[in-house]
């Protein structure tokens, strides 16, 4: 059993290696950052630097505060060198058979009693787990980008996680002054799982014709006042690791709802992924985003705020609703929990279950009837909506 954490490594400095590292290391954690060859230490190490540099300039952080921080950061390319660390969180790519060469190498290198975690959003912590010869020591800590911003990470424990393992996850985790959110290990886990499909859904009404992406990104950001549409959301985090939340939860729940909307596929085939290829929805190049031309599509008379028509955020809010509840509903995540997991990992000004509660029960399964009736909504209204309906219950909660 670990006493203390103190010495941690992450393995993999893309975007969220990189800000892990920068988490663990304002919170007083002396970090060794490891990355495959030279060229890729030295964009983990620019993009710490310039992250520390912009709160510098900011007024955030003391010069002092900087150096300080920074020098309780090493970057290496030998996994060799975590060999006294007291938890490794590993962030490469999401591919198991790169997971499997570097939980291979942290189990061999690590002291036995260490923590081995992943920042894994679409592979199972289990299968991670039994990669190696601690499966009891093998935890999900799932951080949401950017790293140093959003408030909470997702402590993810298997059917063999030791207790004492959890426990102490919990505990670095609020140290890092970040807020730990217990899930299972399941597809998606609880942010992911509503999150994507909702990303998803944005994108299949794009593709559709039924509303330009300005018209789709606004409508969210000024109905639901969440931080960002859902299609610059979906270039910051990158295309790719959205499609393969997608697939997961596909492989998974095998629901309508979760088939990846064929323009994503065809985008991630294409290599448009967002801000890091430097296009996805929006051009990151430097070139003008010219607004789109209004929709010409026949069924683009659906959506709008006009008499009869259906409002864009509605269209893109209620099936996310009812994703929440069909997951409340599961038992997989209690109201509360889908709710923090939202607000903090994602921004949301209140969480879904919130806003479910303050439309009523019966709104969202009538509004979910009606999309459904026009061809807009392809699932089913989730079990724990029809029950409280029968019920005449309008909460969740009640
Ligand atoms: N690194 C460090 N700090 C950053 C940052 C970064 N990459 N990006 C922004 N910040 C800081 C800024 O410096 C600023 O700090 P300050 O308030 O101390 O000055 C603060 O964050 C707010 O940034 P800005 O004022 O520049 O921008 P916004 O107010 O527009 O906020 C945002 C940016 C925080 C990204 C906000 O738009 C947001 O919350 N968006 C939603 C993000 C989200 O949903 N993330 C989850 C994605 S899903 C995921 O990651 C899971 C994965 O498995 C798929």
């Amino acid at each position: 059993m670990v006493e203390e954490i103190n010495k941690v490594g992450v393995v993999g400095l893309g975007t969220m290696g990189a800000g892990i590292v920068e988490v663990f290391a304002r919170a007083g954690f002396t970090v060794t950052g490891v990355e495959i060859d030279d060229a890729a230490l030295e964009r983990g190490r620019t993009h710490l630097e310039k992250s520390l540099a912009k709160a510098v300039a900011k007024g955030k952080l003391t010069e002092d505060e900087q150096r300080a921080i920074l020098g309780r950061v090493t970057f290496t390319t030998s996994r060799d060198d975590l060999a006294d660390a007291h938890l490794a969180v590993e962030a490469v790519p999401e591919r198991l058979d790169i997971k499997r060469s570097v939980f291979a190498d942290l189990d061999r290198i690590l002291p036995p009693a260490a923590i081995l975690a992943t920042n894994t959003s679409s592979l199972s912590v289990t299968e991670i787990a039994a990669l190696t010869s601690r499966p009891g020591k093998v935890i999900g800590l799932h951080f949401f980008n950017p790293a140093p911003v959003m408030r909470l990470v997702e402590i993810v424990t298997t059917v063999v996680t030791e207790p004492h393992v959890r426990e102490t996850a919990t505990q670095v985790v609020t140290r890092l002054g970040k807020t730990p959110v217990a899930v299972g290990d399941r597809a998606g886990f609880v942010a992911n799982a509503l999150l994507v499909p909702y990303l998803n859904h944005a994108v299949a009404v794009y593709e559709q014709g039924l509303a330009t992406r300005e018209q789709i990104d606004a409508a969210i950001t000024s109905a639901a006042g969440f931080p960002m549409g859902p299609l610059t959301l979906m270039d910051l985090v990158g295309l790719d690791v959205l499609l393969d939340v997608m697939d997961v939860l596909w492989d998974e729940f095998r629901r309508p709802r979760y088939a990846a909307a064929p323009l994503l596929r065809r985008m991630v085939a294409a290599g448009l992924l967002g801000r890091k290829s430097g296009r996805g929805f929006y051009d990151y190049s430097g070139a003008d985003n010219p607004a789109e031309p209004e929709p010409t599509a026949p069924l683009a008379q659906l959506v709008g705020d006009g008499p009869g028509q259906t409002s864009l955020a509605d269209l893109l809010l209620v099936p996310h609703l009812n994703d929440a509840a069909r997951m409340i509903g599961d038992g997989y995540a209690t109201a509360d929990d889908v709710d923090t997991a939202m607000r903090l990992g994602c921004g949301y000004p209140k969480g879904l279950a919130a806003m479910l509660d303050e439309r009523g029960v019966k709104n969202v399964t009538e509004t979910l009837a009606e999309l459904a009736a026009a061809g807009l909504f392809t699932d089913d209204t989730a079990p724990l909506l029809t029950m409280l309906a029968k019920q005449g219950k309008d909460t969740l909660r009640s």
